[in-house]
């Protein structure tokens, strides 16, 4: 473990310990299910194409699921799969009752609109929340209840680490780097709904790194390696870093070796941060862990 790390080991939240503390939470909730109604679970995951990322997205949800006693259906279809054939595979989901949640990995290759696969998914069993009838219900603030929203997993799994380390998160003000509909939009939802004041910023906001540094919460969500330094980031701040971004991290025995960087550059975000996750190890698990929950 590096110096900073053992430093400042009370200021990183340790997402893959509180991911697993959910998941167990989970699996007992499932064995409830399965002895007061006689009902397993079921998640269909299906994966167009051989993005090999994907590939391994795919494969740990697989396994996550069924470590919590949730059955997991796999569908891999070819590369060369219509958009056609894709609906025809999400209608016979949807209509099949022993089947609780679907979820289609993306990206999706280039003959697929996934506005179009997104759309035909039944909102009951959308685990991913990216069905317009989910955002509009996060949007409108529908979040109990049998229509209740399902929200997406990543920005869900953020809220409950930032809830978790600074309780009530009414009156802060967050920002929220990134616009994307997987991550940044809803998470700007979630932050609105427990009274921050919210700022989504992006690739044409001005002054940046100004506006960064206003933040008692930033979330980091643009998918450029260690984008947000030490000096971005107000003192005492909860940093949230959303990226997963593969780089060289060449060593003398290993040139071509690769790692995992986030979208803040980890040491010299954590001299300032008062809370931050770290990458791996921070937001991934509990993105997993937040998909069984939904
Ligand atoms: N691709 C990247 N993130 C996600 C996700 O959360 N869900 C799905 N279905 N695909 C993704």
């Amino acid at each position: 473990m590096s110096d900073l790390r053992v430093q400042y080991a009370d200021r990183i939240i340790d997402g893959k310990a509180f991911a697993e503390g959910l998941r167990a939470r989970i699996g007992a909730a499932v064995s409830e299910i399965n002895q007061t109604h006689g009902l397993t679970p079921s998640l269909a995951v299906v994966l167009v194409g051989d993005d090999p990322a994907s590939q391994v997205y795919v494969r740990n949800k697989g396994r996550a699921a069924e470590a919590a006693g949730i059955a997991a259906a796999d569908h891999r279809l070819d590369a060369s799969t219509s958009q056609e054939e894709l609906l025809d595979l999400v209608a016979t989901l949807n209509n099949d009752p022993a089947i609780h949640g679907i979820l289609v990995q993306l990206p999706l290759p280039d003959q697929i609109d996934p506005a179009a696969v997104i759309d035909a998914i039944d909102p009951a069993k959308d685990v991913d929340g990216f069905h317009v009838v989910n955002t509009g219900r996060l949007a409108t603030g529908q979040m109990s209840g049998p229509n209740a929203a399902l929200v997406p997993c990543t920005p869900l799994g953020c809220r409950m680490m930032l809830e978790d380390r600074l309780g009530d998160l009414a009156g802060l003000e967050a920002v929220v780097l990134g616009r994307s509909n997987i991550v940044g939009k809803p998470m700007a939802q979630l932050l609105v709904q427990a009274s921050c004041t919210v700022t989504v910023a992006h690739s044409k906001t001005r002054d940046l790194a100004d506006v960064c540094r206003r933040a008692d919460i930033l979330i980091a969500a643009v998918g450029r390696p260690q984008m947000v330094h030490g000096d971005w980031i107000k003192s005492g701040a909860a940093v949230i870093d959303v990226g997963i971004n593969r780089v060289p991290a060449p060593t003398d025995e290993e040139p071509d070796k690769m790692g995992l960087v986030g979208d803040v550059d980890f040491d010299t975000a954590i001299a300032v941060a008062g809370a931050i996750t770290p990458v791996p190890g921070g937001v991934g698990p509990m993105t997993i862990a937040c998909l069984l929950a939904n």
